[in-house]
């Protein structure tokens, strides 16, 4: 692949604006994790998430040998979170996190967790897709934390939806 193209690329799939998310896992008490954009909700009956993981990760790895992983949705105040998940190689930032007593790692203060359990994961190019069956869900709230065109950023107050317009997600074709 030329490397021009695999730039255009980049610069195309950035213009999709993501929210951030931190996905841990952890095997044998050795914990991993990344910053991870590439999440989505999947179904509801049952409730499973989908994230695509590098396939020379240490998070893959934990992810597939443990069967389990927590999303962490950051919020606003926590880009320096984002970046302390995102450097290759570097030991794991245990100070944003919390264990808990089902031995999940949830990072401190995200807006929304989502503890799974592996359900299927799928080789994809040089990632691999893992689906996860949710089993419990902590929603903290409060502002998300935006990526967009490699910046980090927050929602600007025209882009929220005016008083009088909900919009209901349960009201789409297959919601
Ligand atoms: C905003 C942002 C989003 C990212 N999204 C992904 C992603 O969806 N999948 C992925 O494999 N890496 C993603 N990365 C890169 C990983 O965070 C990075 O490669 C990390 O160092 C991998 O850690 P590990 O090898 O310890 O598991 C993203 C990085 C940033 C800054």
């Amino acid at each position: 692949m030329s490397e021009a193209l695999v730039s255009a690329f980049r610069g195309c799939v950035g213009e999709f604006a993501t929210g951030v998310t931190v996905v841990t896992a952890d095997h044998e008490g050795l914990p991993a994790g990344m910053t991870l954009n590439s999440f989505t909700s999947v179904s509801l009956e049952p409730l499973l998430v989908l994230v695509s993981l590098g396939s020379g990760s240490r998070t893959l790895h934990a992810t597939s040998a443990s069967g389990r992983f927590a999303v962490s949705i950051l919020s606003r105040g926590q880009r320096d979170v984002a970046l302390d998940f995102s450097e290759a190689g570097a030991p794991f930032p245990a100070m944003h996190v919390a264990r808990d007593r089902e031995g999940f790692l949830p990072v401190s203060g995200a807006a929304a967790v989502l503890r799974c359990h592996v359900e299927r994961i799928e080789s994809a190019g040089d990632h691999a897709l893992v689906i996860g069956e949710v089993v419990s869900i902590e929603h903290g709230g409060g502002e998300p934390l935006i990526f967009h065109r490699g910046r980090f950023g927050g929602i600007e107050l025209d882009a929220v939806v005016p008083a009088g317009h909900p919009i209901a997600i349960d009201e789409g074709a297959g919601w």
